[in-house]
């Protein structure tokens, strides 16, 4: 397993490249599974959780033309109604985004249910309910997830009782299959929906006021070959700002749109860093001190859980102190007793922490639970005195795409190493 050895105090100056979003290219990728025609995705981002999602799909049949390490072309026009077996999908939670494609295409699916970082019980019910208001029957058996729906799936209302991301794109996904109109109520809004709206309208599909609460689907689709382009990975960019916030540096995020990160930019601006679009991004820098913000973690346009810890990190050096409050996930404050190794003063409430802030961290082994507490570490680390050792790397390797090096171009001092 592999470390990262990170020398902290150095202020980053430079340039990083944001990545396609990876919340966006997974739903994508299942979305490859409906169509008989060819779907070619550029800007994936290279990164673990969409090399296992390619794999999910392959094993279903899609034929997978990769150009590069960003394009590839999906065919699922011989796809097949398989089993996706625990081994493939024990990896990530995102591979349950292949049941209502399968469901709505082939009128069943068998798929293990999903693992997935470890952020508390991140239950897969309102799939489940949104594929039953479509028509189908829907159950978990034995650790797997069975759907069916041998007639055909019908449009009519879909109500999810809360604006789940995930139960949204499934439910986007399966309509495109069903007659008639389909109305998905209070639907998430996250550009990542947006952009699979965007994608599934380039396959043929008919849809209508995705970024707001109804979305309107027409049914069913007649499919055409589509070529999309994933938007870029505003968790990403959002970590980087808070790289640049937390070395007193100034990174400009090349490809970061500044109407994606609307809470987060914000907050981090009433904190003290300055952030404006460039003609290639957004400009990040950060020159007095942080101050100390309230936050509480909210749906998009919200301030997004995927921040919380990075933001977290953030607040432990700042001036006064702040409550983070997460109101998405429960259990998703893993990285506090790590935080705190490192000398962060960091007090649990329930599902809120109060972080007071010290002048400074220092370096410290600490150890990498899921995605996003591993990067709060890393930031954590690069503002730390002394040397911080990140273990578990594979956790980043889920989704930041070439992160150790896109650090170390603007001037931190990070080596990976394998044990
Ligand atoms: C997506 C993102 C994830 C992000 C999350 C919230 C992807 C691949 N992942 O996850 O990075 O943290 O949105 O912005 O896009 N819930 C249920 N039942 C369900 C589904 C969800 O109770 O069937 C609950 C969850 O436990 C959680 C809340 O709803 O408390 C929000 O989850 P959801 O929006 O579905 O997140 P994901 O789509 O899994």
């Amino acid at each position: 397993m592999d470390r990262l050895l990170i020398d902290g105090g150095r202020r980053l100056e430079g340039t990083v490249a944001i990545a396609g979003a990876k919340n966006a290219a997974l739903p994508q990728i299942a979305a490859s599974l409906l169509s008989p025609e060819p779907l070619t995705l550029t800007n994936l981002p290279a990164v673990a959780d969409v090399t296992n999602m390619l794999s999910v799909v392959g094993r279903h049949g899609v034929k997978i033309a990769a150009k590069g390490a960003h394009e590839a072309t999906l065919d699922a026009a011989a796809a097949e109604h398989v089993e996706a077996p625990y081994d493939v999908v024990r990896k990530m939670r995102a591979t349950v985004l292949v049941l209502g494609p399968l469901v709505a295409r082939f009128g069943k699916a068998h798929v293990s249910l999903p693992g997935g970082c470890a952020i508390g019980a991140r239950p897969i019910d309102l799939h489940l309910k949104v594929l039953a208001q479509l028509g189908a029957q829907a159950d978990v058996d034995g650790g797997m997830i069975v759907a069916s729906a041998p007639s055909g799936l019908m449009g009519g209302r879909v109500l999810l009782p809360s604006p789940s991301v995930g139960a949204t794109e499934t439910a986007m996904m399966a309509a495109t299959y069903a007659k008639g109109e389909t109305e998905i109520v209070n639907a998430a809004c996250e550009p990542e929906v947006v952009d699979l709206a965007a994608c599934l309208t380039a396959m043929g599909a008919r849809i209508d006021g995705a970024g707001t609460h109804r979305i309107s689907i027409l049914g069913p689709t007649t499919w055409r070959p589509a070529r999309h382009h994933t938007i870029p990975d505003r968790i990403e960019a959002g970590t980087y700002a808070i790289a640049a916030a937390i070395t007193g540096g100034h990174l400009e995020l090349t490809g970061a749109r500044l109407e994606h990160l609307g809470a987060p930019a914000q907050i981090l601006e009433t904190a003290g860093v300055r952030i404006f679009p460039t003609d290639r991004g957004l400009m990040v820098a950060r020159e007095g001190k942080i101050s100390a913000i309230d936050v509480t973690t909210e749906s998009y346009p919200g301030f997004p859980t995927d921040l919380q810890a990075q933001f977290m990190a953030l607040m432990a050096i700042a001036d006064g102190t702040s409550t983070i409050r997460e109101t998405i996930f429960e259990n998703r404050f893993m990285h506090v007793p790590e935080l705190s190794r490192m000398g962060a003063d960091i007090t649990l409430r329930g599902s809120t922490a109060v972080v007071r802030g010290r002048p400074k961290l220092i370096g410290a082994p600490v150890m990498a639970t899921d995605l996003r507490a591993s990067v709060s570490l890393v930031l954590a680390g690069l503002a730390a005195e002394g040397r911080t050792t990140v273990n578990r790397v594979y956790h980043l390797d889920r989704g930041y795409e070439d992160l150790a090096r896109k650090l170390v171009r603007c001037g931190a001092a990070i080596e990976r190493v394998r044990d």
